[in-house]
């Protein structure tokens, strides 16, 4: 039995501590925003947070997440009111949708470390999720987008 925490709530999960942390999230505990995509933790659609640190969950077995706190794209806001999901709204960014939570979690992650990307940072970082519906020049203005909402409400706060 392995115990992490995955949006706040604490977990369990009775499977092989190799199993993939994706499988975990989807089919044990439920939640199916996370998507596969490669499996080989080479397209990002499965990027979730593991201790606040984006991470591919299609390589990250069940054994490493044990005791820390798991984040998914259902959890980034319980509003989904995230500036970084208010920005994929405002800009209309996902076409299929397929590669987004990856996306948005990824970009989040990016905030976190860098409040105030550049163009040059962004694709550093975001150059590692994949989009077969090719809306990276969207998601660059839609992280600029967010960052901005995010150091405004800094400054003013
Ligand atoms: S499904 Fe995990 S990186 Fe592609
Ligand atoms: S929106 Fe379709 S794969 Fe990215």
């Amino acid at each position: 039995m392995i115990k992490f925490q995955i949006n706040g709530r604490d977990v369990s999960v009775d499977a092989d501590p190799d199993t993939p942390l994706l499988w975990a999230i989807r089919d044990e505990v439920g939640l199916t925003g996370t998507k596969f995509g490669c499996g080989i933790g080479m397209c990002g659609a499965c990027t979730v947070h593991v201790g606040g640190r984006a991470t591919r969950s299609c390589i990250t077995p069940l054994s490493d997440v044990a005791g820390t706190s798991v984040t998914t794209i259902e959890g980034l806001d319980e509003q989904s009111n995230h500036p970084v999901q208010e920005a994929w709204r405002n800009l209309r960014v996902p076409q299929c949708g397929y590669c987004q939570s990856g996306q948005i979690m990824q970009a989040a992650a990016l905030l976190q470390d860098i409040p105030d990307p550049t163009d040059d940072d962004i694709d550093a970082v975001m150059t590692g999720n994949l989009c077969r519906c090719m809306t990276y020049p969207r998601i660059r203005q839609a992280v600029r987008e967010a960052a901005t909402a995010m150091t405004g409400a800094q400054d003013n706060g």
